[in-house]
């Protein structure tokens, strides 16, 4: 019998959607090798080939792709700090698209395990910031469970020097989607990313992959168990944790909204309930990824090359450039 969840992204992605599950299932092998700019990494600089990296990446600061390559295990380097982690390209483009500038105060309102964090820090503080002396919080990274807040602390702790942790980063355990409630958050950001928790498709279609190799026939599969219901009261909250960060903005401020969620309910959709919202559409204006004031253009050629455009956004998809899943949208407060 043909599932509910089967049925539902059938109809969504049509012809596209055979090609599409088994891309998500079985994703391309291809990652970025992106260096720690903190840790002392004279050997990965001086010597790429020994890292059999195939690609620098000119447009992306200290980032190689790596393709049907297994990445030699992390290393800590002299000063304790670990040299390189692996992302996403979807994930780096995702920060990119927020145009962070050093002087800039950011808010990371669903933080954990912490990747996309990494790439904030790495475009918000360079070396210069040793030499700083005041201690303005330049980054809240939230994390609502206690489990994955104690894992972001630990991977920041892993990458980032613990002065600028001590210093420059809060770290916060607060409901994002009641972020706008707490005292003094209204009106004071730069910049948010919102990667919000989702349906994250991928995540269970491999579930269920691996399931059905153990015969388990007493536990129904992830995809066995999906309702549309799901999806929809995810929606509920993501749209709740949107309006409450457009709150905490400044006029002028950028929201990177994002899911791995592949279903419009959570992406598209919901960016369009807001358009729609009387109370809101007059706060805000969408912005063109590919179009950001100081991005340069082989940048927007690559964020063009590898996602396609949706309605509001860009969603990076498996089956058309590897990378992904991911859905990213931009706002800009206005008033
Ligand atoms: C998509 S993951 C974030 C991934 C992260 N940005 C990264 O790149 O490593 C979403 C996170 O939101 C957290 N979360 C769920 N509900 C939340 C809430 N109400 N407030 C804040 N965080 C929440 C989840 O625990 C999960 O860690």
């Amino acid at each position: 019998m043909t599932s509910e969840f089967e049925t539902y992204f059938q109809n969504i992605y049509s012809d596209r959607w055979t090609k599409l599950r088994e891309a998500l299932i079985n994703p391309k092998s291809k990652y970025i090798l992106k260096i720690n700019q903190f840790a002392k990494n004279q050997d990965i600089q001086d010597n790429d080939n020994n890292f059999n990296l195939e690609n620098k990446i000119p447009e992306l600061k200290f980032c190689y792709q790596l393709t049907n390559t297994i990445a030699p295990p992390a290393r800590k380097s002299a000063n304790g700090l670990f040299n390189y982690y692996l992302m996403d390209l979807a994930s780096i483009l995702a920060i990119k698209s927020l145009d962070i500038k050093t002087t800039d105060v950011v808010l990371d309102m669903c933080a954990a395990p912490g990747g996309k964090t990494l790439c904030i820090v790495d475009d918000l503080f360079d070396e210069n910031f040793f030499k700083k002396t005041d201690e303005t919080i330049q980054l809240v990274a939230n994390e609502f469970s206690n489990n994955r807040r104690m894992r972001l602390i630990r991977n920041l702790k892993n990458y980032i020097p613990i002065e600028l942790i001590n210093h420059k980063i809060k770290i916060k355990g607060a409901d994002a989607s009641k972020w706008c409630l707490i005292p003094d958050e209204q009106n004071k950001y730069d910049k948010i990313l919102l990667d919000a928790p989702c349906s994250s498709e991928g995540h269970l279609l491999k579930q269920s992959f691996k399931q059905s190799f153990k015969q388990s026939f007493k536990q129904r599969s992830p995809i066995a168990e999906w309702k549309i219901s799901r999806s929809k009261y995810l929606s509920k909250m993501q749209y709740s944790m949107l309006c409450s960060a457009l709150s905490s903005l400044k006029i002028g401020g950028k929201i990177a909204y994002c899911t791995c969620s592949i279903s419009p309910l959570e992406n598209d959709l919901l960016i369009e309930k807001l358009v729609n919202d009387r109370r809101r559409k007059e706060r805000f204006k969408i912005l063109n990824i590919s179009n950001q004031t100081d991005q340069s253009s082989s940048l927007t050629s690559i964020i063009s090359s590898v996602a396609e455009n949706t309605r509001y956004g860009k969603i990076f998809l498996p089956d058309y450039s590897g990378w992904g899943p991911l859905f990213i949208a931009v706002l800009e407060r206005t008033i």
